[in-house]
């Protein structure tokens, strides 16, 4: 198991004994642009997942964290949600289809750059004409590190994410700082929500 993965294995035990599924800022923000079938990479403990299924969208949701994996098929399950979970690691994953929604939130940094470079190439091959595509991004600044992997992980300019989905059309874009736990450092993130070009197909 990687640093990340442990670090957020920690992080997801002691949300579920908590029962604590609240979506954090970014899935609130992502959620009203979802459209069609949705994959969330990276769904931690699937919150994002979850609240899509309830509003009708076939969901894929993967993560390389089995506790996180396991607990969003047990509630799943629980739910009879459409939510197809499994197992993915970034290092390796290739999109083996498509969809109207793709959505990766504080995923991309925890691989090198070169991996994250080409993950994001394939993130947005997966999404369909006139889909929607959400990434979320720890960049250049963030001074909090406690979670990476020395060697693995990359921190974009603040610009990439703009600038690789420069022919789509800008739904959304911030940057922002937040407070880590740990006195005195930060975390700042690239948010994205945008088009890509062409009509969705009727289904
Ligand atoms: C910051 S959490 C975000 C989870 C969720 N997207 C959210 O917004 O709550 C990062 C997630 O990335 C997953 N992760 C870290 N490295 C990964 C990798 N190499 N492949 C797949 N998932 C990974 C972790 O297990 C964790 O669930």
């Amino acid at each position: 198991m990687n640093r990340a993965i442990e670090f957020f294995a920690q992080q997801f035990d002691r949300q579920i004994d908590a029962h604590d599924y609240t979506l954090n800022v970014f899935e609130q923000r992502v959620l009203p642009h979802l459209q069609g079938d949705v994959l969330d990479l990276g769904c931690g403990l699937g919150n994002l997942a979850i609240a899509a299924a309830e509003r009708g969208h076939r969901v894929t949701a993967l993560d390389a964290c089995n506790r996180a994996v396991e607990d969003l098929q047990r509630r799943a399950r629980d739910r009879s949600l459409p939510i197809e979970v499994g197992w993915a690691d970034l290092a390796d994953w290739s999109a083996t289809t498509t969809y109207d929604s793709v959505v990766s939130i504080g995923l991309l940094m925890f691989v090198d750059c070169p991996t994250a470079l080409r993950a994001l190439e394939e993130i947005k091959r997966s999404v369909r004409p006139g889909g929607v595509c959400a990434v979320n991004v720890l960049i250049e600044g963030t001074t909090f590190m406690k979670m990476f992997d020395e060697y693995r992980h990359c921190l974009f300019a603040p610009e990439c994410l703009v600038a690789s989905f420069a022919d789509w059309t800008l739904l959304d874009h911030r940057i922002e700082d937040f407070a880590a736990p740990e006195p005195g450092k930060i975390k700042r993130f690239a948010t994205i929500i945008a088009r890509r070009p062409g009509a969705a197909a009727s289904r």
